[in-house]
């Protein structure tokens, strides 16, 4: 969701911003651009598409500059819509979304004044230049004063060319200084390294950065100490490791996500606050969106087996307006990867408001949910880069089901669920392995008219992350649907153009699938069997099968994905797609 980055010192700004851009590139790729200030005047080199484009302006000279890198959301993909926005004595650089900027600019237009690009971002260098009066941050308090919305803000001045001015709300912003400089980015990797010290801007925050150092200040101006942020080196680390696509080194690094992730909460935390409100829980209700709110769907099926407290699962952003029921003794669990996920936020919020205790489980230890939340219970996935979710289901899932074995411990329900918790990491190695076979499906999927995943119960639940992660990266209309419904509507979709991915790892559940099987081999579907069970893999009616490892019936969906992430990487590549950046989509959505 666009990200940002900025450089004043004594080295030369613009390698630091052209890298530090590569790195946040996850955040969007619509375009890129950085500025820079030299010899009293700016430099600017922006371009539709990605970093890439504008990699030769690393070598443009200046101790001072801004970059951007945008997905975005007012004006196409354009070199005209692309930041930093310049006008008169100011550059700018923006995250987030201005609602108010049509208003805005509407204003500064009857005022004679005149727009270049057709973002809502651009009303903030125009507004600065109205403002300025000799006094930077002044101005930029004023201008923020104005702004309805979210926004990360990184502003150069041509009359201040030693020094960046930044604001924040809603939109992340990490401060980084080093020996000689200081830096700015939206995210960690982009600063991180040997002797950065990095601090977060609170929400409503300024910044003040020159080459010696940074300063501080409150919503009202005043200077503010802030204490230093610990970060994660794994979090911090964005490389692709020798693999050729991020998703896939991701994929690779499931076992070990899933292997830091288990948590004994129920012995760790006992007689902890957190335990109490775990054996005074009634209900529980998650908010996630995308593949968070389908660990939300697994863990669902986990927490109702193994320790019988109901759970409700919606997605965030229809929460926010639904004026939920909330009964007495919820326990409330946003999921998010980025823990900047705008419509998870504001769903957690509306949990606070109510006084309703909330869990944040996330893989940014700094993130905003984390800031929110009563009680936060990490991933430790490392830092996922690629815009389709993989490790970081897979870790969502670990802690998940280690809060549902906390549970059940919680409510006198001891059993085996943790061992067979930590035979995981193990089986997700071998699933890894088998999920290999996949490769060899893509022709038949490639240029299909639709795909659909199917299964029952938790396999249902792994069904629909597979169809969400085939459309994200392969652009092929796709559905995952409970099995038993297929013959309810969406049987009139399947014919021999319509590739049938059937999961099945419930023995219990797995003739009632099979009749499925049965009614879409008949419409002349070829059937894709991903099973633990053996005895399904002769069946005539499967045109190709993957046998992965059995494990508990409530954990399936972690193994079950396997093989269906592998499914859409592969067959991305066979499109001639980069698996890791999908068109239109950007890995932190922090608008609403
Ligand atoms: O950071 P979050 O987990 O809150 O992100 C939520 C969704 O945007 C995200 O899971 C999205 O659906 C995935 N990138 C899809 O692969």
């Amino acid at each position: 969701m666009c990200g940002i980055v900025g450089y004043v010192g004594k080295g030369n700004a613009a390698p630091f911003l052209v890298e530090g851009l590569k790195k946040l590139e996850y955040r969007g790729y619509d375009s890129a651009g950085i500025a820079l200030i030299n010899d009293g005047k700016f430099v600017c080199k922006k371009r539709k598409g990605t970093v890439a484009e504008i990699s030769d302006a690393a070598d443009l000279c200046s101790g001072i500059g801004i970059g951007h890198t945008r997905w975005a959301t007012h004006g196409a993909p354009s070199e005209r819509n692309a930041h930093p926005h310049i006008y008169g004595r100011f550059a700018i650089v923006h995250n987030g979304i201005l609602e108010n900027y049509a208003l805005l600019k509407e204003q500064l237009e009857s005022d004679g004044e005149t727009f270049i690009s057709e973002t809502d971002s651009e009303v903030v260098a125009h507004l600065l230049e109205k403002f300025y009066c000799g006094n930077l941050l002044s101005a930029l308090r004023e201008v923020t004063e104005k702004l309805v919305g979210s926004y990360a803000l990184a502003v150069l001045c041509l009359d201040q060319p030693d020094i960046i001015v930044c604001a924040r709300k809603a939109s992340p912003l990490l401060v980084g200084v080093k020996e000689g400089a200081c830096l700015i980015a939206s995210d960690i990797p982009a600063i991180a390294g040997e002797g950065v010290t990095a601090y977060l801007l609170g929400d409503g925050e300024f910044a003040l950065l020159n080459a010696a150092e940074a300063k501080f200040y409150s919503p009202q101006l005043q200077p503010i100490r802030k204490n230093q942020l610990e970060y994660d080196p794994l979090i911090s680390s964005s490389d692709k490791g020798g693999y050729v696509h991020f998703m896939k080194k991701e994929m690779s690094e499931i076992p070990c996500s899933v292997r830091n992730s288990i948590c004994d909460f129920a012995t760790k935390l006992k007689f902890s606050d957190f335990y109490q409100v775990l054996c005074q829980t009634k209900y529980i209700h998650i908010v996630a969106c995308g593949t968070a709110y389908h660990s939300g769907l697994a863990v669902k099926y986990a927490i109702e087996r193994l320790a019988r407290v109901p759970v409700e699962v919606t997605i965030a952003s229809e929460f926010r307006y639904s004026n939920p029921v909330i009964c007495s003794g919820t326990l409330a669990i946003a999921i998010s990867q980025s823990g900047e996920t705008a419509d998870t936020l504001a769903a957690a919020k509306l949990f606070r408001a109510k006084s309703v205790p909330l869990v944040a489980v996330t893989n940014v230890s700094y993130s905003s949910l984390t800031r929110i939340a009563d009680f936060v219970l990490p991933t430790r996935a490392g830092s996922e880069i690629g815009v389709a979710a993989t490790k970081s289901y897979n870790a969502q899932l670990t802690v998940l089901y280690s809060l549902a074995i906390a549970l059940e411990n919680a409510k006198g329900k001891s059993g085996k669920s943790l061992e067979r918790l930590k035979r995981l990491p193990r089986l997700a190695t071998a699933t890894l392995e088998a999920a290999e076979t996949v490769r060899s499906w893509t022709s038949h999927f490639v240029g299909a008219r639709c795909v659909l995943f199917i299964g029952r119960g938790a396999d249902y639940c792994a069904a629909v992350e597979g169809s969400l992660k085939l459309k994200e990266i392969t652009y092929l209309p796709s559905e995952g649907y409970p099995a038993g419904e297929l013959k309810h509507g969406t049987l009139a979709l399947v014919d021999e153009r319509t590739p049938v991915v059937v999961l099945l790892t419930n023995k219990r559940l797995a003739a009632k699938t099979m009749n499925a099987v049965h009614e879409a081999a008949a419409r002349g579907a070829k059937v894709f069997l991903i099973t633990s069970i053996a005895e399904y893999l002769e069946n005539e009616e499967v045109f190709a099968s993957v046998l992965i490892p059995q494990c508990s019936e409530a954990f399936t969906p972690l193994l079950s994905v396997i093989p269906l992430q592998a499914l859409a990487y592969y067959t991305a590549i066979a499109c001639g797609n980069d698996p890791d950046k999908p068109r239109n989509l950007a890995k932190s959505v922090t608008v609403e």
